[in-house]
């Protein structure tokens, strides 16, 4: 399918927002684009990249009632040549028809997630950002815009794609060790629901539980399975501990658990890296006895948006604390964030088709 373009002549707008010395944060800023295609008639229509701005939908639009909605986070690199690339956008399309089939949408085509993303960092490159270990962050996203009130799937939706010019996801970057909730009063997900896919609602759901992790000094939550036994996520991160002899270990992927991609690619990496990284189901009570016993001496989060974050110390809801190690960044978890980054910005070669030019 062919994209057609409606652009903005170049106004002064990037170059006033984007200082090198500005701290532009994570999220806010937008670039001057955007991508569009709508679903009518069962077929995906009129891709489309025009200037970014409202959208207009039906106030019954089931989205908004029903939360039919879902997305994606990639990000786009520019390497010390100048030239831009993207990271693995083949396994976000992939995982976005995986989040479309989990809540009963249609499929996107893959190759054409791909070049549409491709088509818009193009048309709006002069946007990167320049502060150093910057990125323009790819939010790819589908909703339901059905004028409907029955609660069912919607016959219509629009895919779009925003981008934003972004910094670290922490404020403190990946240099300082974040602080969890261990949280037994909030779950994320369970069996038989959503949380193998980045629904919306998963996200509306995880914001008491962040709130409440932050009463306690905590960045972000802890989530364990609903029986309280296992560990699955941490916050928008898959968790992953690591051994005295080095082994990195993440939950098992299951159907409460979203398939970071910046874990598969840990778990790919493990030659590189010089230690084995391996996927297990992990009971609370044995991280925490393993933490004690000082037999684990790394912790921290895996994702997209906040990379490789070291998690320093949990707290617990009777507000008791364990500290991993010193409660400092580790150096296994230094070497995975400095490998995988390496790779992203091209400084180190990765596995084969991982890293693709704009
Ligand atoms: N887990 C959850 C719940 C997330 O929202 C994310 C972020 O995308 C991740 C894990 C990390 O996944 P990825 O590495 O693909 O960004
Ligand atoms: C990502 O890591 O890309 C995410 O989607 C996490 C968050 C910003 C929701």
């Amino acid at each position: 399918m062919e994209i057609s373009y409606q652009l903005k002549a170049a106004d002064q707008r990037r170059s006033e927002q984007f200082r090198p010395t500005d701290d532009i944060g994570f999220g806010h800023l937008r670039t001057e684009h955007m991508f569009l295609m709508d679903y009518k008639d069962g077929e995906w229509i009129e891709p489309r990249i025009v200037p970014y701005g409202p959208l207009t939908m039906p106030p019954g639009a089931m989205a908004l009632h029903y939360g039919q909605s879902i997305f994606e986070g990639a990000k786009a690199f520019k390497h010390t040549d100048g030239e831009i690339h993207t990271f693995r956008l083949n396994m976000n399309a992939a995982r976005l028809n995986h989040s479309a089939a989990v809540v009963c949408m249609p499929a996107i085509d893959e190759q054409m997630q791909v070049e549409a993303i491709h088509a818009l960092l193009d048309v709006d490159r002069l946007w990167f950002p320049e502060q150093d270990g910057a990125c323009l962050y790819i939010r790819p996203f589908v909703f339901a815009t059905e004028d409907h009130i029955s609660v069912r799937s919607s016959k219509n939706y629009t895919f779009c794609i925003l981008m934003s010019p972004s910094g670290a996801y922490y404020k403190d970057g990946n240099n300082k060790a974040i602080r969890l909730l261990v949280s037994k009063q909030y779950h994320r997900a369970v069996s038989g629901g959503t949380g193998s896919a980045k629904a919306s609602g998963n996200y509306s759901a995880s914001l008491k539980a962040a709130e409440t992790a932050q009463t306690y000094g905590a960045s972000q939550v802890l989530y364990l399975d609903s029986k309280n036994e296992y560990i699955e996520e941490a916050g928008a991160m898959n968790h992953y501990h690591v051994l005295k002899d080095g082994t990195v270990i993440i939950p098992k992927f299951t159907d409460t658990i979203l398939k970071s991609i910046t874990s598969r690619s840990i778990l790919e990496l493990g030659q590189q890296l010089g230690c084995e990284v391996r996927q297990e189901s992990i009971k609370i009570s044995d991280f925490v006895e393993g933490v004690k016993s000082g037999d684990i001496i790394e912790a921290g989060g895996f994702g997209t948006a906040a990379v490789v974050s070291p998690v320093g110390s949990y707290i617990f809801e009777d507000n008791s604390v364990i500290t991993v190690g010193d409660g400092n960044v580790g150096k296994y978890t230094l070497a995975m964030y400095t490998l995988l980054t390496d790779i992203q910005m091209g400084r180190q070669q990765g596995p084969a088709g991982w890293v693709n030019k704009v």
